[in-house]
């Protein structure tokens, strides 16, 4: 038996040589780099929210799914009637409207028990529970409940590495660390490839995906990834998310 198999026996050293084999390794390094370049990108959520409700001429009404600390983005939404749902499982204090999961929302949005059922939203962000299943449950809900001309917002729909899309959400120890985005990109990309629903996704704050019946954003992609696998994904995400800068985003709206 060598030195270093007899050393590695003893706890700390041999968590020190696993630890010095996950940082160093290049795959960890290069996520980080990625991480790094989104955490960098501009601008945030909120922005481009408040750039689509700018774009009404009457009084507007918006939803957000999702909400955690609502000093993250709710707070700096500029809307005349806002409305909030989140059942509070990331924040304790959970000050929203409406203390529940987006399916019982929407459930008694339908029985007409809150709010009113004839309501319509100029401007909807799910940002709730990221598995591809309850997102696309809340596009499906939401696209009831949205004007015609009116948008579906959904953040985290571009994971800038394999691991901040697992589907294991409090497994924190791979190249990720505490940076989770889910499996909403499935949902995203699912509905991208829908001929009736104009898409995009704005390449900021980890991906800002937007979904509109009417507004001419972006055109459907033909589906080229039937399994969903996350490296062909990767491989072609500038045409499956139809990936755009704010930029470009803001001259299609303004048809600049
Ligand atoms: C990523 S945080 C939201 C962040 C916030 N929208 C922002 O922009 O800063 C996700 C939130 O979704 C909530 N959530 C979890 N499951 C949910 C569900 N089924 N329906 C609605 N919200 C849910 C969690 O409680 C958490 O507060």
């Amino acid at each position: 038996m060598n030195l270093r198999t007899i050393l590695k026996k003893i706890k700390p050293i041999k968590y020190y040589f696993t630890g010095r084999i996950f940082y160093n390794d290049k795959r960890f390094l290069d996520v980080q780099d990625n991480v790094k370049i989104e955490s960098e990108k501009r601008p945030f959520r909120s922005e481009i929210i408040n750039f689509l409700l700018s774009l009404k001429n009457e009084k507007t009404t918006y939803l957000e799914i999702g909400v955690r600390n609502p000093s993250h983005n709710f707070d700096h939404i500029k809307a005349d009637f806002k409305h909030s749902v989140d059942p509070g499982k990331e924040y304790k204090l959970n000050p929203v409207e409406f203390k529940m999961t987006s399916d019982e929302f929407f459930a008694k949005l339908d029985a007409n028990e809150i709010l009113t059922n004839e309501i319509k939203f100029d401007v909807i962000f799910i940002d709730g529970l990221h598995y591809a299943e309850q997102v696309d449950r809340d596009i499906q809900n939401s696209l009831k409940y949205i004007k015609n001309d009116g948008f579906i917002v959904l953040h985290d729909c571009n994971p800038p590495s394999e691991w901040h899309a697992i589907e294991t959400y409090d497994y924190r120890v791979t190249p990720a660390l505490n940076n989770w985005n889910g499996t909403t990109w499935k949902a995203f990309v699912k509905w991208r490839s829908n001929p009736e629903i104009n898409s995009c996704c704005i390449d900021t704050d980890w991906g800002v995906g937007v979904l509109s019946k009417e507004q001419l954003i972006g055109d459907a992609v033909k589906p080229s990834n039937p399994f969903y696998e996350y490296l062909v994904f990767e491989k072609n995400k500038k045409e499956i998310l139809n990936l755009i800068s704010f930029e470009e985003f803001k001259r299609r709206l303004l048809k600049k």
